[in-house]
């Protein structure tokens, strides 16, 4: 490097750390029976009531397990502990996690659960959207491809040869809708077949607008296997050019780091 070069690198703004963070959480080790309690103590007394509704008790086991470790999640990056996270009380269900305490809410958050993982994305500047789906989880895949998909979008499915393409694809197309569709805080309210995905010219998702009313919202796409390549996929949105930090760990690590602690450290 010049001396020059090492001038104008130094004259640049410093680039945060991150702006999004996204973290798929891998629960399959989690002995959930015993730990159960003590993920519950973490959880506030709105999440404790809806846990309390469930009627199924792996339902209510999904719920403890999601809510506390995105507890976790979050109290990681803002530097505080989990039971201290405050969420704001949901107007009703179906609304995306908002902190109490930021009435501009940000950062936004966003959170996913499918099977034993526990997807959670915070987004410091802008709205973030993140989904996780299990592998082979979509069993009526043709059904759901002729709801969710656009016209270009259907052709690119049926151009693939194998059905088993065909269905992982679809199933990467409904991710990166839905973490659209989370990002702007309305799920499948909005129909996904207005959102469309953008594909590399090797074939990857790389960004998603959503058609609103005649306005155009785009987002910028990471879709990525957050467990290998056979277990599941995940999406997330984001607005254009922020960056973005991911990471994939297992809920042990995730407790463990935070019994090893007084306190988390700001990231
Ligand atoms: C958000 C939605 C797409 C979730 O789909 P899903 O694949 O079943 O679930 P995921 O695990 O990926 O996401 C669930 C989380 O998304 C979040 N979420 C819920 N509604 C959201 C919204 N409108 N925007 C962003 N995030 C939302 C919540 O944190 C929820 O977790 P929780 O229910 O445990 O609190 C879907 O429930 C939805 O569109 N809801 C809004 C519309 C609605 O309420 N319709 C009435 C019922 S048909």
């Amino acid at each position: 490097m010049t001396v020059a070069d090492h001038e104008w690198l130094a004259g640049l703004p410093a680039r945060p750390a991150w702006e999004v963070q996204a973290i798929v959480v891998d629960a399959s080790g989690l002995d959930a029976d015993g730990c159960h309690d003590r993920l519950l103590g973490l959880l506030d007394d709105q999440e404790r009531a809806r846990a309390g509704s469930f009627r199924f008790a792996a339902d209510r086991t999904g719920f403890v397990v999601s809510h506390a470790i995105f507890r976790i999640v979050v109290a990681r990056a803002l530097g505080i502990m989990p039971q201290n996270v405050a969420f704001t009380a949901a107007p009703r269900w179906g609304h995306p996690p908002r902190l109490a305490e930021h009435p501009d809410r940000l950062p936004a958050l966003s959170l996913s659960h499918a099977g034993p993982y526990v997807a959670a994305a915070i987004g410091k500047r802008d709205p973030v959207g993140i989904d996780v789906e299990c592998r082979g989880s979509l069993a009526a895949w043709e059904d759901v491809a002729r709801v969710i998909l656009s016209a270009s979008e259907r052709l690119h499915v049926t151009s693939l040869q194998h059905a088993a393409v065909r269905r992982d694809a679809v199933l990467r197309y409904w991710t990166a809708k839905e973490a659209a569709l989370k990002a702007l805080g309305r799920g499948l309210e909005i129909s996904p077949d207005k959102a469309v995905v953008r594909l590399s010219p090797s074939g990857s998702p790389i960004a998603v607008t959503v058609t609103l009313g005649g306005m155009q919202v785009e987002f910028d796409l990471c879709l990525f296997d957050p467990v290998g390549p056979l277990a599941a996929v995940a999406s997330v949105a984001c607005t254009r050019y922020q960056a973005l930090r991911l990471a994939c760990v297992r809920a042990v690590t995730l407790l463990a780091a935070m019994d090893g602690r007084n306190g988390w450290p700001a990231v």
